[in-house]
């Protein structure tokens, strides 16, 4: 029956090019038809310009949605791509015939009917597959229901917050509005409620993974009017775990390498400059690559240039650390220098033998020891202390001349000296981790709870 059906209503299409008045001389072959009436009714008469129910309330549409494919989530066109498939069903009371079964129509009769206007207000580009031929369906129920099927592919636009990335939740919206027919003509709603989009669920995508969606009905208020609005919202959430290999984990390992300097001897300056170095280059390449995927004209900050920043004010930090702990030592060996040369001219000018012996052996060891870099650290600034112990023994016996020429050159330096530079490495070695320790913690609490 459907199948004659058909070809009467292709033969109508092809015959009469679209017009289709009935009135040749093609249907009497088909006058024996039981059919006839069925067509003529359907048909005859029938206006396509004006919607179902023209004189009474408004044409109720239900929509529902299959979600085929969600391809390209851009983040710098701020838009997604999916393909769609939209089913519109409503009620023409011209179109009931006899019987209880459907018909399937062919998709190009589709212009000889009333279908609703709706439009993707959100789209930037959208299209109708037509391979291999426009991949549309009209069925019509004997009651009179029109279903309308489409396969549509449209890029829509939704704006995205981007200040988390890549820790970002983005919500998208999939909105359908009628273009031309207002609440007084046309009502929307979706068929089954939040069951009406299938295929979220079992979508893989790229980046993402969609964490939930719902839908909704509204109405969009423009200038001319108020129109029905059905929204389908859903909430993706990116995967942070590629981003974890690709740029945390590498910018952790920096900064953990950035601080082995600080057990590497003062004295040896290429090995620390080296390693202070090179991690900050390598540093930097890390923060270049990780911008090349985003829009780097948005002014916004986003989590991941925090973490990069992070690392980075470590790296250099532990750079500057070397700069700082190798001055002071140097300074120090200066002022060591300066009061051995003071004390020597005092005791030469006193005339005290002992004392001259005890300093010709003390800057002999220090230079042996600042010379050689491959001895332990640790020696060295025990060495230092018992210096400055044998020292301090000695100049209390000196007498208030001594003592007076001490204070003054350790009130002269004491604003710029460390008591003992090499505690300024020792202190690094626990207080640079613990640092960065506690930034991590607020930053992951902050970023993946707040
Ligand atoms: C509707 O179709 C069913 C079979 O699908 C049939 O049994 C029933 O008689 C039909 N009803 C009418 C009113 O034609
Ligand atoms: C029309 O018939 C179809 C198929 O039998 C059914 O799903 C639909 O609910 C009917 N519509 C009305 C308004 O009765
Ligand atoms: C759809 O889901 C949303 C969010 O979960 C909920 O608020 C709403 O009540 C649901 N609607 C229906 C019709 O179930």
């Amino acid at each position: 029956m459907s199948a004659l059906l058909h070809t009467l209503l292709t033969l109508c299409l092809t015959f009469t090019q679209g017009g289709c008045t009935y009135s040749g001389n093609h249907w009497d072959e088909w006058s024996d038809s039981q059919l006839q009436p069925t067509i003529q009714k359907l048909m005859k008469g029938y206006n396509r310009y004006l919607r179902p129910n023209f004189n009474e309330g408004p044409v109720e549409i239900g929509m529902s949605l299959d979600i085929a494919s969600i391809d390209a989530i851009s983040e710098i066109n701020m838009d997604y791509t999916a393909t769609i498939f939209l089913r519109q069903r409503w009620r023409d009371s011209r179109l009931v015939f006899p019987g209880n079964e459907s018909v399937s129509v062919d998709g190009r009769l589709v212009s000889l009917l009333w279908i609703p206007d709706t439009f993707i207000p959100d789209s930037k580009r959208s299209f109708l597959h037509d391979v291999t031929v426009e991949n549309r369906l009209i069925r019509i129920f004997s009651n009179g229901t029109v279903l309308y099927a489409l396969r549509i592919t449209a890029t829509i636009a939704c704006n995205m917050d981007l200040t988390k990335y890549p820790m970002d939740r983005q919500v998208c919206t999939l909105q359908l509005e009628s273009w031309g027919y207002n609440l007084q003509d046309v009502v929307f709603y979706w068929t089954r409620g939040n069951d009406s989009v299938k295929g979220l669920d079992i979508l893989r995508l790229a980046q993402y993974s969609v964490e939930s969606y719902y839908t909704s009905v509204s109405e969009a208020v423009y200038e001319t009017g108020q129109y029905p609005k059905l929204v389908l919202h859903f909430a993706l959430r990116r995967n942070v775990l590629f981003f974890i290999l690709e740029t945390y984990v590498p910018s952790i390992l920096l900064v953990v390498l950035s601080w082995v300097s600080f057990w590497i001897s003062q004295s040896s300056v290429p090995a620390r400059t080296c390693i202070g170095v090179t991690t900050v280059l390598t540093m930097t390449t890390l923060m270049m690559g990780a911008r090349t995927s985003l829009p780097n004209a948005n002014c916004f900050i986003k989590a991941i240039d925090v973490y990069l920043g992070i690392c980075f004010t470590f790296i250099f930090g532990a750079l500057v650390e070397y700069a700082c702990a190798h001055f002071y030592t140097m300074q120090n060996q200066t002022i060591e220098e300066l009061h051995r040369e003071l004390l020597r001219d005092f005791n030469e000018s006193n005339g005290n033998g002992s004392i001259p012996i005890f300093r010709y052996t003390q800057p002999k060891h220090t230079v042996q020891m600042s010379s050689t870099a491959e001895e332990p650290l640790e020696q060295a600034a025990d060495c230092d202390t018992r210096n400055h112990a044998g020292a301090r023994e000695k100049l209390s016996d000196q007498g208030c001349g001594l003592s007076s020429v001490r204070s003054a050159s350790r009130r002269a330096a004491a604003a710029f000296t460390v008591e003992n530079p090499h505690n300024i490495d020792r202190h690094s070695r626990t207080a640079f981790p613990m640092a960065f320790l506690c930034v991590n913690i607020l930053y992951w609490l902050y970023y993946l709870f707040l």
